[in-house]
């Protein structure tokens, strides 16, 4: 028996060291060690020993299955660890390896503009407007002292919906559309920037949509003067604080005085040169003090209050002080022309 209980474990440890993985070493601890393994087996077969060799057989069977068990867990423990190694050499990451980068969006230069003259007029006191697009005739010309059949309405080729309504051919409507809501009281300080459209033939510089912004200032004692300090502050900010502005007349229906502003051209400095065509000075507004007819329109007592408008062009802005040389860029959201906007936030 004892020469059963030797061969038993010799063989065991034998196999124990053979095992491969998890699975073959728990077959192995079940053969063995199990209810029906051979050592149990022994042990059963004790009673037909004599009394004296019952617990030397007894100890010695303790003994054997002690030593197998060990050997087992040792075992376990190593093949454990093995696959603990083998899963981390799996999933290892190279930290060397190139990234992939994310494209990130960003601000349209439209988008970009509107948002640097926003901000400009909200820190001198403005608010934020804004009216419809489609516009009826009323608030597109009628309020704005264009009355039916006025000559000057032909200045501005319009998209008509119906007789009454088309779509806005600037943003001046939002002027009258806020003097309206104020109901005859001041003071006004707005800033409106949107989509309009006319019907012009898309070239380099004509499009039929695209964006303005409107100012709008309406209290009691606004003058001239005010218009011109504010448009110093305006032409600085947007084109270098050496820029210089000069205001020549106009004619809009909605303001008297009219004026267009220009500001002496950023690039030669007035010497004269391709972007200013030589003159040294550059287009950049229509402005004037508010006509009396489109404040008594829109309820405000002229005699009382006064104020000025002025309306840009978006689009002419950013060419400007981007050098872009057609206006259809804007459009066409061709990436490569829009990367070259990028900025870092
Ligand atoms: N609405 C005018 C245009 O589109 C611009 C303008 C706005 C002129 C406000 C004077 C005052 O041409």
């Amino acid at each position: 028996m004892q020469q059963r209980l030797k061969e038993l474990e010799m063989e065991a440890l034998q196999k124990i060291e053979a095992a491969e993985n998890l699975k073959q070493l728990n077959e192995i601890r079940v053969a063995y060690l199990g209810k029906k393994g051979p050592i149990t087996e022994v042990l059963r077969g004790m009673g037909k020993l004599s009394a004296e060799e019952r617990p030397k057989i007894g100890a010695l069977a303790n003994e054997v299955r002690g030593v197998i068990a060990t050997k087992i867990e040792e075992t376990q423990k190593k093949l454990e660890e093995a696959v603990v190694q083998q899963k981390l050499a799996s999933e290892k990451i190279d930290v060397t390896l190139p990234g992939r980068p994310v494209e990130v969006g960003n601000h349209h230069p439209l988008t970009r503009i509107i948002e640097e003259v926003e901000d400009l007029f909200i820190g001198m006191g403005y608010e934020v407007a804004e009216g419809p697009e489609v516009e009826k005739d009323f608030y597109n010309f009628e309020a704005l002292n264009f009355p039916k059949g006025h000559p000057a309405r032909d200045m501005q080729d319009s998209f008509y919906i119906t007789e009454d309504i088309l779509l806005r051919t600037h943003t001046s409507p939002v002027q009258a559309r806020t003097m309206e809501k104020r109901e005859g009281k001041g003071p006004v300080k707005i800033i409106c920037p949107g989509k309009v459209y006319r019907r012009d033939n898309d070239d380099a510089t004509h499009s039929h949509q695209f964006t303005q912004i409107e100012g709008l200032v309406i209290d009691k004692n606004i003058r001239m003067s005010d218009l011109k300090g504010t448009f110093e502050v305006f032409a600085k900010k947007m084109f270098g604080a050496d820029r210089e502005i000069r205001l020549r007349p106009s004619f809009f229906p909605f303001t008297e005085p009219s004026v267009e502003m220009d500001i002496s051209c950023f690039m030669c400095g007035g010497s004269g040169c391709h972007v200013c065509k030589k003159t040294g000075w550059i287009e950049i507004l229509g402005a004037g003090m508010t006509h009396p007819n489109v404040l008594e329109m829109a309820g405000y007592d002229s005699k009382k209050y006064t104020g000025f408008a002025f309306g840009m062009g978006v689009e002419r802005i950013a060419m400007l002080k981007y050098g872009i040389d057609d206006i259809r860029h804007f459009y066409t959201n061709d990436v490569r022309f829009l990367k070259q906007f990028f900025v870092h936030e």
